[in-house]
């Protein structure tokens, strides 16, 4: 069994609003191993970023963590849990073991200062080395990332760089402390395709050399397909599937899963057949459906059941798989069998659209 460096159990974090209490993050469990690509997808709202900011606890208030663990592996201790822990030992965890790039990077970079400047105190507060180091492991880190001519550019500001630039700069100062793993909440939604393919090139290779373990959060399933081994499907603060990459895509058994493979073009085909996209919408946060949050969008809603019951993860049919959804809680099999490439569900599924809200 390889080594766990991030186990999440029943995560909960909510905001409690004046009108209601967002239940954002609902009972999240989650394992990365060493080396490893987790990718985290699922709509816009369905808790993404929440759950990847409550990891490093960084949540804004009025958001707060109710529940569940965050253990971290933290040699030579064996695992903290963040949840627990105090402060000094959340510090201790965040940019050296556990690090993280956000979708905008000035959101985490200071107009007021040089690269090398916010690099360099990412080193020097993590690490006993000089300052004359620092900078030279900056230097270093900046023409690892693919920044030309980085002695010039150690010594620019934010604002001298393009997007694409900056975002390599972010993912230098995350790599600053070598941590085991690094989360990147949707790193290249805001830059352009060639950009885009660049960065995810560059965030495998340095996986491979350095080892650490990817979360990758991404509301595009090619990105995911693309770059991770395991995925994690988010609904309305809940991981509703799970599993090894291929097989998820391949056969994924939650509607949802299926309902979002349907709504972007068919990895490897022509883009002839007629996408749609997950029908309904997301109900409001404060409204939580009854039963599974996803009834009121399934078209497989089974009347008097998915509306009262609440499904548990049931796990399979290949191992590290698991979904949460009443089709499969009585025996662990798919009732309408696992679905080869061949067998996209628009051919076989009977059309439920007259329950459409
Ligand atoms: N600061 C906040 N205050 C209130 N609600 C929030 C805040 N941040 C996020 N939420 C709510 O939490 C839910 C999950 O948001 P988020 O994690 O940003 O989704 P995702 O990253 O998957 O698009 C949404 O309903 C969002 O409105
Ligand atoms: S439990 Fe029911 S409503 Fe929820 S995903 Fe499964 S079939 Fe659809
Ligand atoms: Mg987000």
């Amino acid at each position: 069994m390889s080594e766990t460096v991030l186990r999440v159990r029943g995560l909960r974090t909510h905001f409690a609003l004046d009108d209601g209490v967002v239940k954002a993050v609902d009972g999240v469990d989650l394992d990365i191993a060493r080396g490893e690509t987790l990718a985290v997808v699922g709509e816009s709202g369905c808790g993404k970023s929440v759950m990847a900011r409550s990891i490093l606890r960084l949540v804004d208030r009025p958001g707060r963590i109710t529940g569940g663990e965050i253990w971290v592996r933290q040699p030579p201790d064996g695992m903290v849990d963040l949840v627990s822990a105090d402060t000094r030992a959340v510090r201790a965890v965040r940019g050296k073991r556990i690090a993280m790039v956000f979708q905008e990077p000035m959101t985490s970079m200071s107009p007021m200062h040089t690269l090398g400047n916010q690099i360099g105190e990412v080193i020097l507060l993590h690490e006993r080395v000089t300052k004359a180091e620092a900078r030279r492991r900056t230097i270093e880190l900046l023409g690892r990332v693919d920044i030309p001519d980085p002695r010039r550019r150690v010594d620019e500001y934010p604002f001298q760089m393009s997007g694409g630039m900056l975002q390599r700069a972010m993912i230098a100062m995350a790599l600053a402390c070598n941590p085991e793993l690094l989360i990147a909440d949707e790193p290249t939604t805001a830059l352009d395709v060639t950009t885009q393919a660049r960065i995810l090139e560059l965030l495998r290779s340095l996986q491979d050399d350095f080892g650490m373990a990817v979360m990758l959060i991404t509301h595009d399933l090619g990105v995911a397909a693309q770059m991770a081994d395991r995925v994690a499907v988010m609904y309305m603060g809940n991981v509703v599937e799970r599993g090894d990459v291929v097989s998820v895509f391949r056969s994924p058994r939650h509607p949802y899963t299926k309902a979002l493979l349907r709504s972007i073009p068919r990895l490897g085909t022509g883009a002839r057949e007629r996408l749609r996209p997950v029908r309904g919408m997301v109900p409001h946060a404060y409204r939580r459906p009854s039963g599974c949050p996803f009834h009121s969008r399934c078209e497989e809603f089974m009347a008097g059941r998915c509306d009262v019951t609440v499904p548990m993860p049931v796990a399979g049919p290949e191992p590290g798989r698991e979904v949460r959804c009443l089709l499969y809680e009585d025996t662990g099999a798919a009732p309408d069998r696992a679905g080869g490439p061949g067998n996209h569900p628009d051919s076989h599924r009977e059309s439920r659209e007259e329950e459409g809200t």
